[in-house]
């Protein structure tokens, strides 16, 4: 899967959006419990994360859609994590103060989540 080893080590000066590492997919991993989205989600690997107010974010790097209508893409996931609101203005998921950095760690444990 995503996190296959070795011989990548001249992609890593892309920008956001480029190959993410090992180390912020781990971050993610943190984060995720410390903004406490397992109280609303269920999170495989999070520490607690068995909440049941909204969906399940198993799998959720194979899915094409992010709530059903945008695209499941890095970016637009660390953007929808940081302010959902500013891309659904109808959504009942709550802002949750995090960084964009924050967000894109999250966004990056979420995608390699298959
Ligand atoms: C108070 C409950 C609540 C909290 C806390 C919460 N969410 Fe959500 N989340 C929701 C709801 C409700 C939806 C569905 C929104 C929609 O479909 O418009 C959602 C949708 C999502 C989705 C899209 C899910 C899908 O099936 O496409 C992702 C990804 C997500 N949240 C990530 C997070 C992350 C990361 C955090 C923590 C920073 C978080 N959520 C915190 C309630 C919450």
């Amino acid at each position: 899967m995503l996190l296959a080893l070795g011989g990548c080590e001249g992609g890593r000066q892309g920008a956001a959006a480029g190959p993410v590492g090992v180390e912020r997919i781990e971050r993610g991993r943190v984060l995720l419990a410390q903004y406490q989205c397992g109280s609303c989600h269920a999170i495989p690997g999070v520490a607690d994360a068995r909440g049941r107010q909204a969906g399940a974010l198993d799998g959720f790097g194979r899915r094409s859609y992010i709530a059903g209508r945008l695209p499941n893409e890095l970016p637009l996931l660390a953007a929808w994590i940081a302010d959902p609101h500013a891309l659904v203005p109808t959504t009942t998921m709550p802002s949750m103060g995090a960084s964009a950095d924050d967000a894109l760690a999250m966004a990056a444990y979420l995608h390699a989540l298959q």
